[in-house]
């Protein structure tokens, strides 16, 4: 058996170390404090220049069947911060899959050649919990289809205490394809925890489903707004857009008729609350004019920079005891 091997079967005083992350809702709020805080010193040592090296000598795995910029960067850059190194692919493309073999072979391909973590990006919902029956060592979900993208929620929560001070008790307008988007299906749960009020802003079609409204009503005793107008997001703490996933729609003129739904410009911020800021999990289309790209609260590049300290929080904490 693997050193990854035993990870994944040993107890630990780190309630992290050795598990899956596959869905925001396998952490507990101690959990999601604690890599708050492990990101803190992370941030603290990128910032200083200091080497770390608590994951020397170990491997990450990506296997990316989807397209990714942030997500699979931060992970590299996270790994390499760390001492470790990474392989694996940006495509199922440049794979087997292309000859016809199974996402339940890939992955014990991958975990049986000494690979310590696997992050796996995927078009299929629960891809990630898939996986994982497979894996003997850690699997990260890096976004399962419309599921769910639980590392991103957990850097939209890092960036809320960076920018605002607190990952509680704040008004967040969250807008755009929330049907569709994966981040929020996270990002929901997430806020829950920490009792802030969510406005949920969408076409009607696009709403986020009705399963995780009841769900955060009847688990986390959280009501919450829905509308479809913008104007809702002008007395907020947070505005968090977001895009028109394109790819999830299966004809064309229906995605045409939904992608300029919403556009948050100069016009727009002039009139929103002092303070407010924007974020957004990338990649940003026309839902944010890069005209207030430069305004103070618009938060989204830092956003996605902290995705690096982050990721190392979780890959230290799932690999180390
Ligand atoms: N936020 C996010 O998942 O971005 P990428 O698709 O670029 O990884």
């Amino acid at each position: 058996m693997s050193g990854a091997a035993r990870h994944k079967e040993a107890n630990s005083c780190n309630s992290l170390y050795g598990k899956d992350l596959l869905d925001i809702r396998d952490l507990d709020k101690d959990q999601i404090k604690f890599l708050m805080r492990r990101a803190d010193t992370m941030l603290g040592a990128l910032n200083s220049s200091k080497r770390l090296d608590p994951l020397k000598n170990m491997i990450l795995g990506k296997l990316f069947f989807e397209e990714s910029t942030r997500t699979r960067q931060s992970f590299e850059i996270a790994i390499q911060k760390l001492g470790g190194g990474y392989t694996g692919f940006n495509s199922d493309k440049e794979t087997s899959v292309m000859k016809g073999e199974s996402l339940a072979d890939t992955i014990k391909v991958m975990s049986l050649m000494y690979a310590d973590v696997l992050v796996l990006r995927h078009p299929d919902e629960g891809a990630g919990r898939e996986a994982a029956t497979h894996s003997d060592v850690p699997v990260i979900n890096a976004g399962d289809g419309v599921g769910q993208h639980p590392t991103q929620a957990l850097l939209d929560l890092f960036t809320l205490r960076m920018e605002k001070g607190r990952m509680k008790d704040l008004n967040i307008a969250i807008v755009g394809d929330l049907a569709n988007g994966r981040t929020v299906h996270s990002l929901a749960y997430a806020l829950a925890l920490f009792n802030n009020n969510m406005t949920f802003i969408a076409p009607p079609e696009l709403q986020l489903p009705r399963r995780i409204i009841s769900d955060l009503k009847n688990n986390y005793s959280i009501s919450t707004q829905k509308t479809s107008s913008i104007e809702a997001a002008l007395d907020v703490d947070v505005i968090y857009m977001t895009r028109i996933q394109r790819e999830r729609f299966k004809k064309p003129e229906d995605y045409a008729r939904f992608a300029s739904s919403y556009t948050i410009d100069e016009d727009f911020m002039s009139k929103a609350r002092e303070g407010t800021i924007v974020m957004h999990p990338g990649p940003r289309l026309t839902e944010i004019s890069p005209k207030i790209d430069s305004l103070p609260g618009s938060v989204y590049f830092r956003q996605a920079s902290y995705g690096v300290p982050v990721r190392m929080a979780i890959l230290k904490s799932l690999l180390v005891k």
